[in-house]
Order: structure tokens, then sequence, then C-alpha cells
């Protein structure tokens, strides 16, 4: 993986699959802002560019933190690496990174076609809110707050549903869920 300008590069980590408990499980608050969240956070962009998604949130990664990254903007170009390899080139990164996040307010709906790192090969329309406003904390630990509409919104509330322990498929109708719930399950049990 091409990961030029990208200085955040860290360790992948593993990407839990649904239906693994801690994927509906409600996440904790985040209080120790120390060197192992910097850490985390680092290595859940690197890992959320190298699937490559454009959210990640930290149960995802097996940690019941109140913590999501994303990237609505970089760009992707797929490419053949020096190995000969397919392998994606990536550039102009904006990675933000969402802290004990609250969702306190919303206008508009919305509807798109989300994915899951978590869910891998299903593709579904969601509706969502158009906007959203949110307050979370950054890095530092300090408070900060936004206005975020369109994918920058859509993305803030699929990954606000992880740290609720809601997967994109509960949205989904009763038919479509069941379906899906069984079609994970067997998959995991094929694992
Ligand atoms: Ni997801």
């Amino acid at each position: 993986m091409n990961l030029e300008k990208y200085e955040l590069a860290g360790d992948e980590l593993e990407i839990v699959k649904y239906p693994d408990p801690v994927l509906s499980k409600k996440a904790s608050e985040v209080t120790d802002f120390g060197p192992g969240l910097q850490k985390l956070v680092k290595d859940m962009l690197f890992t959320m560019y190298h699937a490559p998604g454009i959210g990640l949130a930290a149960p995802q990664v097996g940690q019941s933190l109140r913590l999501f990254v994303l990237d609505v903007e970089y760009d992707r170009e797929e490419m053949t690496n020096s190995r000969g390899e397919d392998d994606w080139k990536l550039s102009n990164f904006n990675p933000k990174v969402f802290i004990n996040p609250v969702l306190t307010g919303n206008s508009g709906t919305t509807t798109y076609e989300e994915g899951c790192l978590s869910v891998p090969g299903v593709y579904e329309e969601v509706k969502r809110y158009q906007a959203v406003h949110v307050k979370y904390q950054n890095l530092k630990g300090e408070f900060e707050e936004m206005e975020a509409d369109d994918m920058l919104s859509i993305c803030i509330q699929h990954e606000n549903d992880h740290l609720e322990g809601i997967v994109f498929i509960e949205r989904l109708s009763n038919l479509k869920k069941n379906f899906y719930k069984k079609k994970m399950a067997k998959e995991k049990a094929a694992r």
C-alpha cells in the first residue's frame, strides 16, 4: 500500500466481523487520553485506509470504547505495486477523529447505499438524517463540535451507531435484517 503523504502510519488491526458480540455492545466512554489512545487511533486510521474504508469505530477492532475515525474525502486509485500485485494508491488524506461523540441535533432525511467493514459484501440503502450536529472530544481531550451534512453526516451516524451496538443491517426491514443475520451467522460458522 502506497501511503505517501500519510504520516499517521501504524499497525494493521484485525477487523471484527458481525455477529461478534462486541459489535452489539454499548461502548464505554473514553477517559484516558494517554499514549494508549493515541496509538489506538493511529492504528485504527491505518487499518481503515488499508481496508480501504471511509470509517471505523473502536468496537470494530474489538475495543468497546466511544470513539471512531473517518475520512470521506481521500482519493483511492487502483494500481499494481512493485511486486506485481493489485494495490491501492491513496492520496489527499483528511482524517477525522471523534471521541465520546454525542449527536445533539439533526435535520432532513437522506438514503445512501451503505456498507461496513464488519459486514463484508453487504450493501444496502439506509435512511439517515441529511445533516447532524455532533459534539465530541479531540485526541487532546478538548471539546469540539461541528455541523456535518451529506457523506460526512451519513458516515458519522453509521459510526456512532457502532458505539451503541448497532450494525447498519439492524436498520433494514425485518425481512432483509433476518436474511443477512442468518447469512452472516452461517458464514461465521464456516470460518
Ligand atoms: Ni460499520
